[in-house]
């Protein structure tokens, strides 16, 4: 990924953490856009004490203005990969989530997603291409109690990828989706760890949640030229999660 320019959003920790530290040791400019600037700051030291290229950038998914003003600090407004990442989580019954809370899933799940990625769509057309990559869930594909607005959000999110699959293909822009299963990270760590999580882990054919290095493969297979014949696709990462027995 030599002289590729990328943007992973929610790369302050966990999953888009990982894929910023990945794209950058295989040879990409990183932008790492998160909220919290001074997380962003250590991993910027972390990948150029290993020789990489990373700029960090402070972003909030849910403002347009915010984006505009990270999205100018990009060489030449080029821009090769998105990988749209950031996303929150929560939990309630479908009662007891009130209207703040589900508006405050989709803002931030579903339209901040759309929202980058639209503004990353046409940098990439003028730039004369691109691979977009957003992070969805197995949540999008099934559901699960106490994850109506998640779930809804993220199927949402899998409906966006494969609309702009077809919609972008002429620009030469591939937009594909990973959907992982339940991986340890500070989103879901409390509930993982929990007795609950342990009885939650029954029903994960492999027995165990995964790893953020595990998704290294799908995130470079998807954001590099080796996929570059794949758009609309929306590839699981889940230790058989979704395919657990009847
Ligand atoms: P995390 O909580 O460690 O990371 C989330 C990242 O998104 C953080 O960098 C956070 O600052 C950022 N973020 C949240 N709201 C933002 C906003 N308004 N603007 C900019 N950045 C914002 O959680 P994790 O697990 O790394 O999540 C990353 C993505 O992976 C999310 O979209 C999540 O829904 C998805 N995912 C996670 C799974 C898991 O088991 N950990 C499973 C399936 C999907």
């Amino acid at each position: 990924m030599n002289n590729k320019v990328a943007l992973v959003t929610g790369a302050s920790s966990g999953i888009g953490r990982r894929c910023a530290q990945v794209l950058a040791a295989n040879g990409a400019t990183v932008f790492a856009a998160a909220r919290r600037l001074d997380r962003l700051e250590g991993l910027r030291d972390e990948i150029v004490a290993q020789g990489g290229q990373c700029i960090p950038l402070a972003l909030d998914v849910t403002s347009a203005d915010s984006l505009s003003e990270a999205l100018a600090l990009l060489p030449d407004g080029r821009l090769d990969i998105l990988v749209n990442n950031a996303g929150i989580g929560d939990s309630g019954s479908f009662e007891e989530i009130d209207e703040p809370r589900w508006q405050s899933m989709l803002d931030t799940n579903l339209t901040g997603a759309w929202r980058v990625a639209r503004e990353a769509a046409r940098l990439m057309s003028a730039g004369g291409g691109g691979s977009i990559v957003c992070t969805a869930s197995i949540l999008g594909l099934r559901q699960a109690q106490q994850q109506s607005h998640y779930a809804t959000a993220k199927a949402g999110l899998i409906q966006l990828v494969k609309s702009m699959a077809l919609e972008l293909a002429r620009q030469n822009i591939r937009v594909n989706a990973l959907a992982p299963g339940y991986i340890l990270t500070e989103i879901n760590d409390f509930f993982l760890n929990s007795d609950a999580g342990a009885a939650f882990l029954k029903r994960v054919p492999m027995r165990r949640y995964g790893t953020v290095d595990e998704l290294d493969g799908v995130f470079l297979l998807l954001c590099s030229d080796a996929s570059s014949f794949m758009t609309g696709s929306v590839i699981t990462v889940d230790g058989g999660h979704v395919v657990n027995s009847l």
